[in-house]
Parts: structure tokens; sequence; C-alpha cells
């Protein structure tokens, strides 16, 4: 495929980031009508901040699989789409063509219907890392179904939330999943997930794990089965549905900073535009090469760059099953040699838990093809970026360190490998058509005098074609989640350095999200979850630095169990048990890292948790609390200092 929007140099850099402001309509004109549609668009943009209201493409119709797919066929039909690594080494990869992935797509979606899915229904998908998850994705595309996959990770309750909260007809799952060691029973989660559930009409069930499973009649098929029967019939090929630009494409969950997780929506146009021009820019991906990310599809990494942005550009994308660790530490650096890998796209908290093991893994591992390298999720530490560079690229190859979010659908602040400057821990400049400006708490832009490096809250005045359009169900919370901090501006929720080049160095969340090994957990939604406990009066969860996670959890806890707690159970037993509540409730990835019992917490006179000082304490920076004099019980932060683990 050739891309005549991809950016070649930094002079072609700022002309497009220049074009791009004054003329954002014109300019992603020019960069849409390079995909399929079956109707051009009569609208390029129309948007509205405070409402919020944004539309790209009003009037046009496609389908992002004949982008993904269909359009490939003629020319790259034999070339891998899909290159699959299995948890176990010893187990044969899968190499999936994009004729076969065609087929494949196709096939599904006429199980889907056949199930009785239709266009706009939400289907959940809650599997593992293996083609048949993409296969999911696509088919729901390929119908109109709106897809809401759940990372393998989450609890049944999370699942069982999530499915209420879409109002979620269909499941898609499997048997089970492997996971380095661990073979995780999904059906078993999705069975508990659906107690006293009476919406869900369908589970469909791939096999992958042999673990035994129970089927209820009616409810529940196997894909396997399913599948062949539409084989049977022949069926090789389904037409797609034709879709409006602004329809849904996908639900995907993330967390904020008050209450549960909620559903952002992306659409069918801008999402597919934006997610294959920053995929062609920002990897600066050229035909043939081998693209590897290891994020989970369960995110919106991987939705935009192992799915979508890769196969709308008919890349060839790899899908790896299992951890890093497994069967140990040298597994990332065997995959990129088995299967000569070009683009290798990372967490940094996976970076430093690699380089925790030393050099030894990557010994007699060829590295050679590595062409790109990138990181995502989180800021990456100078440290864990000259590693990645050295020990990993053989200083080679240009690291994209990419800022987005799962609202924002694609890259939004990037250096292009080896095309614009990079910067070691620095993000560096915004892509085209993103907008960025720094304000300060009253929303007042922070301006620079000279050269001075500036820092502030990180805003963006105008949409990019991916932006989400609302949280599922919900519009108003869209609202004041994103757009009612600074009325007029898009609020990211992180803040940021601009450096006198205009470089952007992310310096993390600024309100009660952490981030934790690049994933990110809402405080609020740990403190629903430990409160959930029977013997928990009160908690509060602040984050604190981590040398591999990045972020950490600290709980401080009111504990007040009953009798038979109080007299038999000693502290680290009531730990592991709100530690199991918390998995229970939310998943493992939301587990404390420091639970540390407390009399009290400490409170303004009207009721408020001041957290900042919580912080300070879990960061072990006693020595400047700060304004205490506003404390009902200023008592209670030595009593937590004292007893601080
Ligand atoms: O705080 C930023 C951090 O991750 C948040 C978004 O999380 P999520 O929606 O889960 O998406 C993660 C993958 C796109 C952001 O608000 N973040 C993401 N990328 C970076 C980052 N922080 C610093 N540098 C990055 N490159």
């Amino acid at each position: 495929m050739h891309y005549p929007y991809q950016i070649k140099s930094l002079a072609d850099y700022h002309a497009a980031y220049h074009r791009s402001i004054k003329d954002p309509a014109g300019f992603w004109a020019s960069v849409a009508e390079h995909f399929t549609w079956r109707k051009k668009w009569d609208t390029t943009l129309e948007w509205n901040f405070n409402e919020p209201d944004v539309k790209w493409f009003q009037g046009g119709k496609l389908n992002i699989t004949e982008n993904c797919l269909d359009r490939h066929l003629e020319k790259l039909g034999n070339q891998p789409a899909i290159i699959w690594e299995p948890n176990a080494p010893d187990e044969q990869p899968r190499v999936i063509t994009y004729k076969k992935l065609h087929e494949k797509v196709c096939q599904f979606t006429q199980v889907l219907k056949n199930n009785g899915v239709k266009k706009g229904d939400r289907v959940c998908l809650y599997m593992g890392m293996i083609p048949e998850l993409a296969i999911a994705v696509l088919a729901c595309a390929r119908m109109g179904a709106i897809h809401s996959v759940v990372f393998g990770g989450f609890s049944a309750q999370s699942i069982s939330d999530r499915l209420q909260d879409a109002g979620a007809e269909f499941i898609v799952t499997c048997d089970g999943a492997f996971r380095g060691g661990k073979d995780i029973p999904l059906k078993n989660i999705i069975d508990d997930a659906l107690i006293g559930n009476h919406t869900i009409k369908k589970v469909i069930v791939c096999t992958r794990t042999r673990t035994p499973v129970s089927m209820i009649k009616g409810r529940d098929v196997w894909w396997e089965d399913e599948m062949k029967q539409v084989e049977e019939q022949g069926i090789t090929y389904v037409e797609a549905e034709e879709m409006d630009a602004e329809d849904p494409l996908f639900i995907l969950y993330t967390s904020g900073s008050t209450g549960k997780p909620k559903g952002v929506v992306h659409t069918c146009g801008g999402y597919m535009v934006y997610a294959n021009y920053t995929f062609v820019n920002v990897f600066q991906y050229k035909p043939g090469q081998i693209h590897f990310c290891t994020a989970d599809i369960g995110w919106i990494t991987g939705h935009t760059y192992i799915t979508y942005g890769p196969l709308s550009a008919g890349a060839t994308t790899l899908i790896f099953e299992g951890i890093p660790t497994y069967p140990n530490a040298g597994r990332f650096w065997d995959i990129i040699d088995k299967h000569r890998v070009n683009i290798f796209y990372t967490a940094p908290t996976a970076i430093r838990s690699l380089m925790a093991f030393g050099n030894a893994p990557l010994e007699g591992k060829d590295l050679s093809t590595l062409e790109v390298l990138g990181t995502v999720g989180e800021p990456i530490n100078e440290e864990a970026w000259h590693w990645y560079h050295e020990q990993v690229g053989k200083k080679r190859c240009p690291i994209v360190d990419t800022w987005w979010q799962t609202e924002t659908g694609g890259c939004l602040i990037s250096n292009l490998a080896g095309v614009t400057p990079e910067k070691p821990s620095w993000a560096t400049l915004p892509m085209p058509g993103v907008q960025l400006l720094l304000v300060d708490e009253n929303g007042n832009e922070k301006v620079a005098e000279g050269d001075e490096t500036i820092s502030g809250n990180l805003c963006i005045k105008a949409p990019w074609p991916s932006i989400l359009r609302t949280t599922y169900g919900d519009h108003e919370r869209c609202r004041i989640n994103y757009f009612a901090t600074y009325p007029g501006l898009y609020f990211t929720g992180d803040g940021a350095l601009r450096d006198k080049d205009g470089f952007y160095r992310i310096t993390g969340r600024v309100d009660d999200v952490l981030n934790v090994s690049g994933h990110r957990i809402g405080t609020a939604e740990v403190e629903n979850a430990i409160n959930m406990h029977a013997g928990v009066v009160e908690s509060a969860v602040v984050g604190f630095p981590h040398p591999v996670k990045g972020q950490a959890i600290y709980a401080f806890i009111i504990y007040q169990g009953s009798h038979q707690q109080n007299t038999h159970g000693s502290d680290d037993l009531i730990k592991s048990d709100i530690l199991q509540t918390v998995t229970r409730v939310i998943g493992a990835i939301a587990k404390p890292d420091k639970i540390q019992l407390v009399s009290g917490l400490p409170k303004t006179r009207s009721g408020k948790i001041m957290r900042r000082i919580l912080r300070k304490i879990a960061e072990g920076e006693t020595d400047n609390l700060g304004d205490t004099t506003t404390l009902l019980d200023p008592g209670v932060v030595e009593e937590i200092m004292n007893g601080k683990l």
C-alpha cells in the first residue's frame, strides 16, 4: 500500500501541522479521501465543545472492515495480516493472510447474525489474546454491532457492571485464556457475571484452554460449532453493513476520578482515519514491515495499534498471547528474533521490569530487524529510555514516546520515528490537527516568557477526528468530565511541561486517577471496592511512586471488623481479606500494594478527606505536609505517619 499522507521530513511535518491548524477540515478531508467510502461525506467537520457535539465526515457512508480487509485483497491477499504467537513458545504460531482473515471475519459475521445480533446491538468480548478476538472485533464492525471489549483481567463484578451499562445482549468469550503459567477460566467468570442477568441472549464460547465449562442450554453455543455450520453452507463472504461516519463503532470502558468506569464511545469514520493516519506517521510504517504491539486488545492501544490502525494500512500485525516473563524474561526478544519484527511498541512498565533482569536475557537474540521502538501508557524515565535505546534498539532505532488516552482514540503527542526529533522522557510535538495548550487552575493559558519551560494542565482547543463523542448512556457525564473544567476546552486530566522548542513532557495525572503499570485506575473505584468489605468503615486511596509499575496503590483503611475478626484475625489476615475483596470487585490489577490500618483519616471540618496529605505520607515526604491547620483533628496525621509502611 502507498500512503500519500505519510510525513517524510521535519519540514513536511511543519507544513502538515501548519495546514492542519489553518484549515482542519481541508486537511483531514485530504487524508480521508484515501479511504474506501461507499458514499463521500457532505460536511467534513462540525463541532461545539460546550455540548459537546463533534461530527466528522457527516453524511459519509463506509464500513471500517472494507478498509481493513476488502480493499487489500487484490494486492495483499496472500500477505500475513496477523501473526499469532502463543503463550507457550513450543506451540505453533499461526499466520493468517488477509484473504483468510477476510473469510473468517465474514463467516463470524454470519455467526453473529445467526445468533440474533443486529446492527447497533452491543456485544461484549471477553477473550484472551487469540486471533479469534480480532476476528470477533472485526465481525462486529462488519455487521454494525457495537463491540465492547473487556480486558481478561477484570472480575465478574466488573463485567456485570459493563454489561448492564452498555445494555449488552451478547457475549463472545473463551473457555479460558493462557497467560504465563496461569489458565484464566474466562467462561466461569462470565457465568458468575451472569448470575441473575436476564438480558444476555447468547454467549458464544471459543475453545482455547479446554478448561471444563458448563454450557447453558439455549444460551451458550460453541464458536467452532457455529463456524462449522456457516462453513458447511459454503459461506465465505458476507456483505459489510453500510455505516454512517458518525455511527458508533465501539465502547471501551475506562476509569475516571469519580464513580464507576465510563463507556467511551468512538465512531466509525473519524476513528478509522485517525487510527490509520497516526499508525502510518508515528511508526513510519513501510509496506511489508512486521509490527508488534504488546498491549492487550482489551485496552485502547490494542484497538488502535494492533487491530484497526495496522489492518487499515495493510500491515502485518503480531498478536502475542502471553506475558513478557514467560517462560523467561527473554520472551519479547525471542519473538522479535523468531518473527523478524521491525516495529516494537510496548509500555515503560514492561521495559523497567525487563531491565531489572539485566542484559543476559538479550544475549544471543537477533534484534537486527528492529527499525522503530515505541512506548505508551505512562511517562518513561530516562534510565529506562536509555536502556531501551541501547540494549534493545542498539542505538540504531528511534523511540517514539506516544502520549494519548482511551478518549483520544489515537496518539496526540509523539515524535515521528526518525522524522521529527526525539528527546528522552518527552513525548515531544503534537500530531497534525492537535492544538494543545497549558492552563493554570483557573483556566488561564500559560505563556512562556523567553526560553523558559512552563508547566500547566494539558488541554486541547479543537477536535481531531478520533476524539470521543460521548460516554455511553450519559452524555452529561462526558461533558462534565472532559469539557466543563475549562469551558470551551477538552481537558486531558494530565499535567505537562512545554519547553522552548514546543516539546511536551507529560508529568502525570492531576486528578484522582492512578496509572499502575500503564493501567488506568480511579482512586474512587478502588475505595468503593475496599468499602464493600464488611469490616471496613472508610478508606482513602492514593498513589505512590514505584520503580517498576510507575505508580502503586496505597490504601489507608479504618477497620472495625466483627468481634470474631478482631480476636482471631491478625492485621495480615484482614489485609489479605481486603485484597481478595478488591480482586473480586474489580480485578487483581487494582489490588493495593500497601494497606495501612488507621483509626482516623485526615479530614477538613467539612468532612472532606485531605488526600494531598495522604499522598505526601505515601510518597514518604513527611517533612513538608503543607497547611494542616484546616484539619479537624491534626493528631490523626501524626498517628498515620508513625504507622507508615
Ligand atoms: O496519564 C496519561 C497516561 O495514560 C493516560 C491515559 O490512559 P489510558 O486511557 O488507559 O490510555 C493509555 C494508552 C493510550 C494519560 O492520561 N499516558 C499515556 N501515554 C503516555 C502517558 N503518560 C506519559 N507519557 C505517555 N506517552
